[in-house]
């Protein structure tokens, strides 16, 4: 397999060799964003040991360039646990956007509500979560440095910036914990109860992987949820893949304004 440093030599021989700042994983129906990226875009096909992903509603391309003049790479599209069940299928790829020169990564996803005062079309920043699913990307790694400590994983500073932005910008942006269920199967409103009495706020099929891998490789990582759907049993919306692509853009709009924000205050 081809490593994280000669990727990301091949990725600067296209998109330039300054460093990039920041990187920015896009969750389900949030791609919009990534084609305002000023700069160069890799089709993942490109870049041999990153995911062939094959979930509708996601565009597996590699963004570099500027957005809001700061140089940051945009994953256009993740591999999610359900789809070949590889946990660490997002381990090479945030190797390339360290080697990239990254310290820092925004994840996003759609997810639904455990919460009544949560929305759909509403954004969630993960505060913190609860990896409900028991898997674990760094399960096979051999050093010690798989005994990752994740008391404030969620990166206190990231988070109080992305929540001075959406202040600046006049968007609530709740905080809470957000469950990772495996998927591709949604939950039973059984399970639902149960994620509330442990204290989820939200629930998802993503996400918790990459905030591992990432305090692995020691980036500070913040996540936001687009929430599409009230979880299972709480509503009587039809809740579905179809659903998920056509209730994610109305939070996506108020999610791009934080993240525009966000951005300009790191210019
Ligand atoms: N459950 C799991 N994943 C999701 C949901 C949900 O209700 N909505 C969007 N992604």
């Amino acid at each position: 397999m081809t490593d994280a440093a000669t990727l990301a030599s091949l990725i600067q021989s296209r998109a330039g060799a300054d460093p990039v700042a920041l990187g920015l994983v896009l969750g389900s129906g949030l791609g919009h964003l990534a084609h305002e990226v000023k700069g160069v875009a890799i089709p993942y096909a490109d870049l041999p040991g990153f995911p062939h992903v094959g979930v509708s509603g996601h565009n597996p391309q590699l963004h570099i360039g500027t957005l809001e003049g700061v140089r940051v790479a945009v994953f256009g599209a993740r591999e999610h646990y359900y789809e070949n069940g590889n946990p660490r299928a997002m381990l090479l790829p945030l190797q390339v956007l360290k080697a990239l020169g990254a310290a820092d990564l925004i994840l996003t996803n759609a997810a639904g509500s455990l919460r009544a005062d949560i929305a759909p079309g509403d954004l969630m920043l993960l505060g913190d979560h609860i990896n409900y699913s028991g898997l674990n990307p760094l399960i096979g790694e051999k050093t010690d440095a798989r005994f990752v400590p994740m008391t404030d994983a969620h990166d206190p500073g990231l988070r109080a910036s992305l929540k001075a932005a959406a202040a600046r910008q006049d968007l609530p942006l709740p905080e809470g914990v957000y469950c990772w269920y495996s998927g591709p199967s949604f939950e039973t409103p059984a399970e639902i109860r149960m994620l509330k009495l442990l204290g989820g706020d939200a629930v998802g099929m993503s996400t918790v992987p990459e905030v591992i891998l990432a305090r692995f490789l020691g980036l500070k990582v913040a996540a936001i949820s687009t929430i599409t759907n009230m979880a299972a049993g709480m509503s009587d919306e039809k809740i579905g893949h179809e659903h998920t692509k056509a209730m994610a853009p109305l939070g996506a709009a108020k999610l791009e304004r934080i993240l525009r924000e966000f951005l300009r205050t790191r210019r």
